[in-house]
């Protein structure tokens, strides 16, 4: 049976065999993260993994936290399926996170989930570009005493980040790409985390004759998440999103469906139901189209241009 860590950039397809792909529930890779420790461990599915991004789901046990402490050698973002989580920065920035809101880890800030709740967290987790490098994580993880607390031993070792201005304004159209700060300016060290709620969300349309919804929790030069939402009710026939495609690799995990995927060029199309996933490639037109009597909702995520 293949290990995670073996196909890291590499699952479910080569890179080069990149095609529109349904991605079952069933197809995700189960393991617990790390690997060699229950006791601290998550339990962890990937569902992609490829040259330009990597999407999965964790789950943290009632009181429970993943160690080591994790870094990435790119940007990753969180979208809570199922809160809360707390979730804190090696400089001692704790956020709480609710079910349906965004989270922004910049590249290489150390942090750690811990959930205080009495049920099963659910986090959908992407990283793009790379979740892993050659030298992130590095040989030796800090240890909890590294992190700020209130009160921690260690405290006058670690940068001050106080102070540092929040998400004050309305995003707008013309701030995707950097939502809720420039990724530049957030990977700077020492960095900050950053809770994106609903209000925060950048809200935007897709198409003036047909439009669907889009509420972005993120959008940096390296990646973009947030939500997709189809309306019941078309015209003469289903409502359907304006085929578009994207200068990024695509995946999308069903939250309300089904939802159809159509590949308008191909003359082909899938059924993606809640919790199952579609991956589609750079350049390819897609367009979700709802059959049903409610709005249908997709979480996305894309890199590295949009
Ligand atoms: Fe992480």
């Amino acid at each position: 049976m293949p290990r995670f860590q073996d196909v890291m950039e590499h699952f479910p397809f080569e890179p080069e065999d990149k095609a529109p792909m349904l991605i079952r529930k069933t197809d995700y890779m189960h393991h617990i993260y790390p690997p060699n420790n229950a006791f601290t461990s998550d339990n962890n599915y990937l569902i992609v993994s490829t040259d330009t991004l990597l999407l999965g789901i964790y789950e943290l046990a009632p009181g429970g936290s993943f160690e080591p402490i994790d870094i990435h050698p790119g940007d990753e973002m969180y979208y809570i399926l199922e809160g809360p989580v707390v979730q804190k920065s090696n400089y001692g920035q704790y956020v709480e996170i609710q079910t349906g809101e965004g989270l922004l880890i910049p590249q290489e800030t150390w942090h750690q989930g811990n959930n205080f709740s009495d049920h099963k967290v659910r986090i959908l987790f992407f990283i793009a570009p790379k979740a892993w490098g050659e030298d992130v994580p590095p040989k030796v993880f800090p240890t909890a005493d590294d992190t700020k607390t209130f009160k921690g031993r260690k405290n006058g070792q670690i940068p001050d980040v106080s102070g540092v201005q929040g998400i004050t304004r309305m995003p707008t159209t013309d701030d995707l790409g950097r939502w809720p700060i420039d990724g530049r300016a957030a990977r700077q060290k020492p960095s900050n985390i950053w809770r994106i709620t609903d209000q925060d969300k950048l809200v935007t349309l897709l198409g003036n004759d047909s439009p669907m919804l889009m509420k972005f929790t993120v959008s940096t030069d390296y990646g973009h998440m947030g939500e997709m939402i189809v309306p019941p009710g078309g015209g003469k026939g289903p409502r359907c999103s304006e085929p578009t495609s994207h200068e990024g690799d695509l995946v999308l995990y069903c939250m309300e469906g089904p939802i159809t995927v159509n590949f308008p060029e191909r003359l082909e199309s899938f059924i993606m139901e809640p919790e199952e996933s579609i991956f589609v490639p750079a350049g390819e037109a897609y367009q979700l189209v709802n059959f049903d009597g409610y709005p249908v909702r997709a979480v996305f995520a894309i890199a590295p241009g949009l």
